[in-house]
């Protein structure tokens, strides 16, 4: 089972900015990546829809052999990844906004959350947010639209920046000095948010932590690859504009297909 591949998704193309960190720590593994980009954006969806769609992508996974997976979406995760893991008998790893090290990192004390309305409502979240609320001032941001300009692309454009700047602001009004990406699409608009929020502010992305708690669990299990070859990458969408937008954001090789479900 040790080349056997690893199974990673999202809602859309965001779970690429965590493929990447996957890639970089465990370069011998293959990886097979879903962009669910024709049901994206997940964040005003109901639990029970993400729930829908997160079994069926886990099932279509499973029927390439997967060992593991990766639930590169923040809000499947808050959303779906219990009943995965009730349902499914593989090592599943999640997101989980990278709170504790902004908390531990803050001079000003208060620590802001950049991430979807679906996230921010969970009831995951909430937990999260009670167990560090009492050190440090959390303020949530939900960013309706952020997802939908990352889907298309648009990295640095008008309306992709008039969002971040309308975001940010009111962030910094309340003293903010990190900022956390509890959002799998953020990453690829880091720059923009740094550039737009200044200086003095951390911004903090959870991908490179996920990676090393999934090469912890394949350890763990016995199942981490060790060949010598490079993984192969392949990536299935049921969207057109995904299988366009992934060279955007992918610049090494990997394999294209056409999702069905
Ligand atoms: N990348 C997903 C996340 O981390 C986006 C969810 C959505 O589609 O709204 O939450």
């Amino acid at each position: 089972m040790n080349d056997f591949p690893i199974g990673v998704f999202d809602s859309g193309v965001g779970g690429l900015s965590v493929l990447k960190h996957i890639r970089e720590l465990l370069p011998q593994e293959h990886l097979y990546y879903v962009a669910d980009s024709a049901n994206a954006p997940y964040g005003n969806k109901s639990d029970i829809e993400i729930q829908i769609r997160s079994d069926l992508i886990t099932r279509f996974l499973l029927g390439h052999n997967i060992k593991a997976l990766v639930v590169a979406c923040n809000t499947a995760t808050a959303a779906a990844i219990e009943k995965l893991r009730s349902d499914f008998d593989l090592p599943i790893i999640g997101m989980e906004p990278a709170v504790k090290p902004a908390a531990l990192m803050t001079q000003s004390g208060v620590v802001g959350i950049l991430a979807t309305p679906g996230t921010i409502a969970s009831q995951k979240y909430a937990k999260l947010y009670q167990q560090y609320a009492a050190n440090v001032t959390i303020i949530s941001q939900p960013c309706v639209g952020l997802v939908e300009q990352v889907e298309m692309a648009d990295l640095t454009g008008a309306q992709t920046r008039a969002l971040i700047d309308k975001y940010v602001a009111s962030l910094l009004k309340q003293n903010v000095d990190t900022l956390v990406l509890g959002c799998t699409h953020y990453p690829f608009l880091k720059s923009l948010i740094e550039e737009i929020a200044g200086e003095g502010v951390s911004v903090i992305d959870t991908g490179g932590a996920v990676a090393k708690e999934l090469r912890r669990k394949l350890e763990q299990a016995d199942l981490l690859n060790k060949g010598d070859n490079q993984g192969e990458v392949h990536f299935w969408s049921n969207s057109e504009k995904a299988h366009q937008v992934v060279d955007q954001l992918w610049d090494t090789k990997l394999t294209k297909n056409k999702l069905d479900i």
